[in-house]
């Protein structure tokens, strides 16, 4: 290698680079502004120029141990030096070590796993086993949800990225969620379970594998189910032999202050999927548990799925390494202690901003609903769509060094698991400063 290549790139350069031979996910290449990360460590990255940002969307919601944890990239180096790779019909001390950590943080019976290389393939493989088990073949999902890019979990997505997908997986039927956005708002329990059963009844339940849901609603809103939701679905689908799958892709591993969003219910579903904090996205792994009665069915039966990176060691290595990180630190606990600081902070932003219509958060997995009035609750931004006002609302967070999602007429606040109280505070006073943009565009 010559030392013209060794040179690091600057930010413009990487960027250029990177736009001219890599496309870009969800986007027309020409709109893409991508922020340019030379390094990180903790609730912080900087670019190439050393520009830091508070990242406060965890990246994609998931590195929730915060970046650079020596005890993780230890664990990395470590597999990879010792065995980089076996097999799937191989056993590894990662895989053994892991399976079993798993089966004491997961609810109930779930004790096996099935692992993956992200949160799609854990879907896919849910689905599998769902249509496997029961020999029926159509699920059940929600609208309001994201379950991956591939080609079945992409079927199961309900959000609008499942469009250009279409025509996708047969036998995978929506039903309405219990919120209906910011100016329809939330079904109570009894009427959400009611809609639900009526669609199963006119589905024919016999039909009917598995329902797939987000515990607690992550990109589509950070959505809590309102009590007694949760329990009237796992009763439904015990009464009518369906499978119920909770995706705690992005809601598992301590964000909503629990190691699993069903926590809160003390719900158990019967396949539980899992990626992101999984590994706290150090390298890719994802998941699917399963209660033991169904792991019995694959006694004698063939479980028809397979991947060439299934189990891989390094993933449950890094899985190992990050589950003690959450324990050792009591990561769960922190973030049920600063969730409840958040909660205070976003009822702050509600009181003083006109232009918040909803905060809604569990733990540290927040979000912001804004709103033109708060008589009408016109989103600030149309379904699906965006504004100017929350383009410049997201480019002042950008050059105010804060990183998160801005979606539609929402936006994120979903910090590593680690963020101080003082860190959180700071994070929140430029949200404060950034509303006034909003606050401009209320008309009553
Ligand atoms: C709830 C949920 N399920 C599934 C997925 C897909 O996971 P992956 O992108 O790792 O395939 C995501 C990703 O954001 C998610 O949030």
């Amino acid at each position: 290698m010559t030392s013209e290549t060794q040179k690091p790139l600057s930010g413009d350069e990487l960027v250029a680079l990177t736009k001219k031979h890599s496309l870009y996910e969800w986007s027309a290449q020409s709109k893409v502004d991508p922020i340019p990360v030379a390094r990180s460590k903790g609730i912080h990255f900087w670019t190439p120029e050393g520009k830091r940002f508070v990242d406060f969307n965890s990246q994609l919601m998931s590195v929730n141990i915060g970046h650079g944890d020596e005890r993780v990239v230890r664990a990395i180096q470590d597999q990879v030096a010792k065995l980089a790779y076996a097999n799937p019909f191989m056993a590894t001390e990662p895989r053994a070590r892991l399976g079993a950590k798993l089966a004491e943080i997961t609810p109930g019976d779930i004790d096996v796993f099935f692992f993956t290389n992200a949160g799609a393939e854990a879907n896919e493989n849910a689905v599998k086993l769902a249509r496997q088990f029961t020999g029926r073949h159509k699920i059940l999902a929600r609208y309001r949800s994201y379950h991956g890019a591939t080609a079945g979990a992409i079927s199961l997505t309900g959000d609008p990225r499942r469009w250009a997908a279409e025509p996708g997986m047969a036998g995978v039927v929506h039903v309405l969620d219990p919120y209906h956005g910011i100016q329809r708002g939330w079904d109570d329990t009894a009427t959400a379970l009611a809609n639900l059963e009526e669609t199963i009844q006119l589905e024919g339940p016999q039909t009917i594998a598995g329902f797939i849901l987000e515990t607690v609603t992550g990109t589509n809103g950070i959505l809590v189910p309102p009590d007694g939701y949760l329990q009237g679905v796992r009763d439904l689908c015990t009464k009518y032999g369906i499978l119920m799958i909770c995706d705690e892709v992005m809601a598992g591993f301590g964000r909503t202050g629990e190691w699993f969003a069903v926590d809160h219910w003390k719900v158990v579903p019967d396949l539980l999927t899992m990626a992101k904090g999984l590994t706290a996205s150090y390298v890719p792994l994802g998941a699917v548990g399963m209660r033991r009665h169904i792991a019995e069915h694959f006694k004698d039966k063939v479980f028809y799925g397979g991947l060439t990176y299934n189990s891989h060691p390094v993933g449950c290595a890094a899985a190992l390494a990050t589950i003690g990180v959450y324990q050792e630190d009591r990561l769960i606990e922190r973030a049920r202690s600063t969730g409840a600081v958040m909660k205070q902070l976003l009822a702050q932003l509600a009181a003083k901003h006109p232009s918040v219509g909803a905060a809604r958060s569990i733990g540290l997995f927040g979000l912001v609903e804004l709103v033109r009035s708060r008589k009408t609750l016109e989103p600030m931004a149309p379904f699906n769509g965006t504004s100017e006002e929350m383009q410049a609302l997201g480019r002042f967070f950008r050059q105010e060094g804060l990183y998160t999602m801005v979606r539609w007429n929402t936006f994120f606040t979903n910090p590593p698991l680690v963020i101080t109280e003082a860190q959180l505070r700071e994070a929140f006073e430029i949200i404060d400063r950034g509303l006034e943009i909003t606050d401009r565009a209320v008309r009553d």
